[in-house]
Protein backbone atom coordinates (compact mmCIF):
# COMPACT_ATOMS: atom_id res chain seq x y z
CA UNK A 1 0.00 0.00 0.00
CA UNK A 2 2.59 2.65 1.02
CA UNK A 3 4.78 1.19 -1.90
CA UNK A 4 1.83 2.22 -4.13
CA UNK A 5 1.43 5.72 -2.33
CA UNK A 6 4.47 6.72 -3.31
CA UNK A 7 4.12 5.64 -6.65
CA UNK A 8 0.74 7.71 -7.25
CA UNK A 9 2.96 10.94 -5.25
CA UNK A 10 5.78 10.36 -8.03
CA UNK A 11 3.45 10.70 -11.00
CA UNK A 12 0.73 12.83 -9.41
CA UNK A 13 3.35 15.83 -8.01
CA UNK A 14 5.56 16.01 -11.44
CA UNK A 15 2.22 16.92 -13.00
CA UNK A 16 1.40 19.25 -10.93
CA UNK A 17 3.93 21.06 -10.99
CA UNK A 18 4.12 21.23 -14.65
CA UNK A 19 0.67 23.24 -14.87
CA UNK A 20 0.88 27.00 -15.39
CA UNK A 21 0.45 28.75 -12.13
CA UNK A 22 -0.99 31.86 -11.92
CA UNK A 23 0.75 34.12 -9.11
CA UNK A 24 -1.56 37.02 -7.32
CA UNK A 25 0.45 39.68 -6.59
CA UNK A 26 0.29 41.71 -3.28
CA UNK A 27 -1.84 45.01 -4.10
CA UNK A 28 0.50 47.61 -5.21
CA UNK A 29 1.54 50.25 -3.08
CA UNK A 30 -0.07 53.81 -4.89
CA UNK A 31 1.80 56.16 -2.34
CA UNK A 32 5.72 57.35 -1.56
CA UNK A 33 8.22 57.37 -3.42
CA UNK A 34 10.66 60.41 -4.10
CA UNK A 35 9.65 63.52 -5.43
CA UNK A 36 9.22 63.78 -9.28
CA UNK A 37 11.56 66.57 -9.54
CA UNK A 38 14.37 64.38 -8.00
CA UNK A 39 13.60 61.09 -9.94
CA UNK A 40 13.75 62.76 -13.18
CA UNK A 41 17.35 64.10 -11.76
CA UNK A 42 18.11 60.12 -11.12
CA UNK A 43 16.65 58.73 -14.54
CA UNK A 44 18.94 56.80 -16.69
CA UNK A 45 19.65 54.02 -18.30
CA UNK A 46 21.49 50.80 -16.56
CA UNK A 47 23.13 47.89 -17.83
CA UNK A 48 25.35 46.66 -15.04
CA UNK A 49 23.15 44.30 -12.87
CA UNK A 50 23.42 42.67 -9.15
CA UNK A 51 22.46 39.01 -10.03
CA UNK A 52 22.43 38.08 -6.86
CA UNK A 53 18.95 39.73 -5.99
CA UNK A 54 15.42 39.50 -7.47
CA UNK A 55 12.60 41.94 -7.23
CA UNK A 56 10.32 40.70 -4.94
CA UNK A 57 6.53 40.08 -6.03
CA UNK A 58 5.79 43.38 -4.20
CA UNK A 59 8.15 45.11 -6.08
CA UNK A 60 6.90 43.22 -9.42
CA UNK A 61 3.37 44.47 -8.55
CA UNK A 62 4.25 47.94 -7.58
CA UNK A 63 6.20 48.69 -10.89
CA UNK A 64 3.46 46.83 -13.44
CA UNK A 65 1.17 48.76 -11.61
CA UNK A 66 3.40 52.00 -12.22
CA UNK A 67 3.75 50.75 -15.89
CA UNK A 68 0.45 50.42 -17.22
CA UNK A 69 -1.86 49.33 -13.99
CA UNK A 70 -5.55 51.01 -13.90
CA UNK A 71 -5.64 54.30 -12.10
CA UNK A 72 -9.28 55.03 -12.52
CA UNK A 73 -12.03 52.85 -13.75
CA UNK A 74 -10.86 51.38 -17.09
CA UNK A 75 -8.13 53.60 -17.69
CA UNK A 76 -4.36 53.42 -16.90
CA UNK A 77 -1.58 55.10 -15.72
CA UNK A 78 -0.02 55.29 -19.09
CA UNK A 79 -2.32 57.11 -21.79
CA UNK A 80 -3.13 55.31 -25.31
CA UNK A 81 -3.79 56.35 -28.66
CA UNK A 82 -7.90 56.44 -28.72
CA UNK A 83 -8.21 54.45 -25.55
CA UNK A 84 -7.08 51.06 -26.97
CA UNK A 85 -4.58 49.92 -24.44
CA UNK A 86 -3.29 47.70 -26.94
CA UNK A 87 -0.29 46.49 -25.12
CA UNK A 88 0.04 43.47 -23.18
CA UNK A 89 3.05 43.48 -20.79
CA UNK A 90 5.18 40.21 -20.54
CA UNK A 91 7.62 39.38 -18.22
CA UNK A 92 10.30 36.60 -18.16
CA UNK A 93 12.28 35.45 -15.21
CA UNK A 94 14.69 32.64 -14.43
CA UNK A 95 11.75 30.36 -13.07
CA UNK A 96 9.05 31.42 -16.38
CA UNK A 97 7.30 33.39 -18.46
CA UNK A 98 4.29 35.42 -17.70
CA UNK A 99 1.38 37.90 -18.87
CA UNK A 100 0.38 40.86 -16.73
CA UNK A 101 -3.38 40.78 -16.14
CA UNK A 102 -4.14 44.26 -14.84
CA UNK A 103 -7.56 44.19 -13.98
CA UNK A 104 -6.77 40.86 -11.61
CA UNK A 105 -3.20 41.85 -10.35
CA UNK A 106 -2.12 38.92 -11.47
CA UNK A 107 0.59 36.78 -13.47
CA UNK A 108 -0.31 34.12 -15.59
CA UNK A 109 2.52 31.82 -16.49
CA UNK A 110 2.86 31.09 -20.54
CA UNK A 111 5.80 28.59 -19.95
CA UNK A 112 7.93 27.16 -17.38
CA UNK A 113 11.80 27.75 -17.40
CA UNK A 114 14.54 30.20 -18.27
CA UNK A 115 14.06 31.85 -21.53
CA UNK A 116 16.09 35.06 -20.84
CA UNK A 117 18.37 34.39 -23.34
CA UNK A 118 15.28 34.56 -26.27
CA UNK A 119 14.67 38.39 -24.18
CA UNK A 120 17.77 40.28 -26.38
CA UNK A 121 21.16 40.14 -27.64
CA UNK A 122 23.39 41.65 -25.08
CA UNK A 123 24.63 39.66 -22.12
CA UNK A 124 23.25 41.34 -19.03
CA UNK A 125 20.11 40.25 -20.34
CA UNK A 126 20.59 36.57 -19.44
CA UNK A 127 21.33 37.17 -16.10
CA UNK A 128 19.03 40.39 -14.79
CA UNK A 129 15.79 39.31 -12.85
CA UNK A 130 13.47 40.61 -14.78
CA UNK A 131 13.03 41.28 -18.37
CA UNK A 132 9.39 43.00 -19.78
CA UNK A 133 7.68 42.42 -23.28
CA UNK A 134 5.88 44.90 -24.28
CA UNK A 135 3.17 43.14 -27.18
CA UNK A 136 0.85 45.31 -29.23
CA UNK A 137 -2.54 43.43 -29.99
CA UNK A 138 -3.04 44.40 -33.70
CA UNK A 139 -6.49 43.81 -33.63
CA UNK A 140 -7.05 46.84 -30.99
CA UNK A 141 -4.80 49.22 -32.81
CA UNK A 142 -3.80 48.40 -36.15
CA UNK A 143 -1.85 51.49 -36.57
CA UNK A 144 1.90 50.83 -35.32
CA UNK A 145 3.18 54.30 -34.83
CA UNK A 146 0.58 55.04 -32.30
CA UNK A 147 1.26 51.90 -30.15
CA UNK A 148 5.07 52.42 -30.15
CA UNK A 149 4.07 55.87 -28.73
CA UNK A 150 2.07 54.13 -25.90
CA UNK A 151 4.88 51.68 -25.16
CA UNK A 152 7.29 54.54 -24.87
CA UNK A 153 4.93 56.14 -22.14
CA UNK A 154 4.84 52.58 -20.14
CA UNK A 155 8.52 52.18 -20.15
CA UNK A 156 9.02 55.86 -19.24
CA UNK A 157 6.62 55.01 -16.45
CA UNK A 158 8.67 52.12 -15.76
CA UNK A 159 11.91 54.42 -15.46
CA UNK A 160 10.24 57.10 -13.26
CA UNK A 161 9.29 53.72 -10.83
CA UNK A 162 12.90 52.30 -11.05
CA UNK A 163 14.65 55.89 -10.60
CA UNK A 164 12.36 56.15 -7.15
CA UNK A 165 12.74 52.62 -6.00
CA UNK A 166 16.68 52.52 -6.46
CA UNK A 167 15.88 50.01 -9.45
CA UNK A 168 17.98 49.36 -12.57
CA UNK A 169 16.81 49.69 -15.95
CA UNK A 170 16.94 49.52 -19.52
CA UNK A 171 14.46 49.77 -22.83
CA UNK A 172 15.04 48.00 -25.35
CA UNK A 173 14.61 47.33 -29.05
CA UNK A 174 17.33 44.58 -29.51
CA UNK A 175 15.76 40.96 -29.72
CA UNK A 176 15.42 38.65 -31.90
CA UNK A 177 11.47 38.85 -32.71
CA UNK A 178 10.41 35.42 -34.44
CA UNK A 179 12.62 33.66 -31.49
CA UNK A 180 10.64 36.01 -28.50
CA UNK A 181 7.04 35.19 -30.89
CA UNK A 182 7.56 31.70 -30.56
CA UNK A 183 8.67 31.48 -26.71
CA UNK A 184 5.48 33.69 -25.72
CA UNK A 185 3.08 31.90 -27.97
CA UNK A 186 2.18 35.33 -29.84
CA UNK A 187 -0.55 35.36 -32.76
CA UNK A 188 -0.16 36.97 -36.00
CA UNK A 189 -2.44 39.75 -34.39
CA UNK A 190 0.53 40.42 -31.59
CA UNK A 191 3.49 41.95 -32.73
CA UNK A 192 6.53 43.12 -29.70
CA UNK A 193 7.42 46.68 -29.75
CA UNK A 194 9.66 46.50 -27.18
CA UNK A 195 11.44 45.07 -24.05
CA UNK A 196 12.51 46.46 -20.78
CA UNK A 197 15.03 44.69 -18.29
CA UNK A 198 15.03 45.49 -14.60
CA UNK A 199 17.05 45.04 -11.64
CA UNK A 200 18.75 46.35 -8.96
CA UNK A 201 22.15 47.66 -9.96
CA UNK A 202 25.56 46.79 -8.95
CA UNK A 203 27.18 48.79 -6.78
C1 LIG B 1 13.49 52.99 -28.46
C2 LIG B 1 14.74 52.72 -27.66
C3 LIG B 1 15.45 51.57 -27.92
C4 LIG B 1 16.61 51.28 -27.17
N1 LIG B 1 17.26 50.09 -27.38
C5 LIG B 1 18.31 49.77 -26.61
C6 LIG B 1 18.93 48.50 -26.74
O1 LIG B 1 18.55 47.66 -27.53
N2 LIG B 1 19.97 48.22 -25.92
C7 LIG B 1 20.42 49.11 -24.99
O2 LIG B 1 21.37 48.79 -24.27
N3 LIG B 1 19.85 50.33 -24.85
C8 LIG B 1 18.80 50.69 -25.61
N4 LIG B 1 18.17 51.88 -25.43
C9 LIG B 1 18.62 52.80 -24.37
C10 LIG B 1 19.38 53.99 -24.95
O3 LIG B 1 20.63 53.55 -25.44
C11 LIG B 1 19.57 55.04 -23.84
O4 LIG B 1 18.30 55.54 -23.46
C12 LIG B 1 20.44 56.19 -24.32
O5 LIG B 1 21.77 55.76 -24.48
C13 LIG B 1 20.45 57.36 -23.34
O6 LIG B 1 20.87 56.93 -22.06
P1 LIG B 1 19.96 57.17 -20.76
O7 LIG B 1 18.70 56.37 -20.90
O8 LIG B 1 20.81 56.68 -19.60
O9 LIG B 1 19.65 58.62 -20.67
C14 LIG B 1 17.05 52.19 -26.18
C15 LIG B 1 16.31 53.37 -25.95
C16 LIG B 1 15.18 53.62 -26.66
C17 LIG B 1 14.38 54.88 -26.36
Amino acid sequence: MKRYTLFLAGLIIPAISTFAQTIKLPEPQKTGGKPLMEVLSQRQSTRDFDTSRTLSDQTLSNLLWAGFGYNREGKRTAPSAMNRQEIAIYIITSQSTFIYDASLNELKEITKGDYRKAAGSQDFVYTAPVNLVFVCDKTKMPNIQMAYADCGFIAQNIYLYSASECLGTVVRGSFDKNELSRILKLNENQEILLCQTIGYPKK
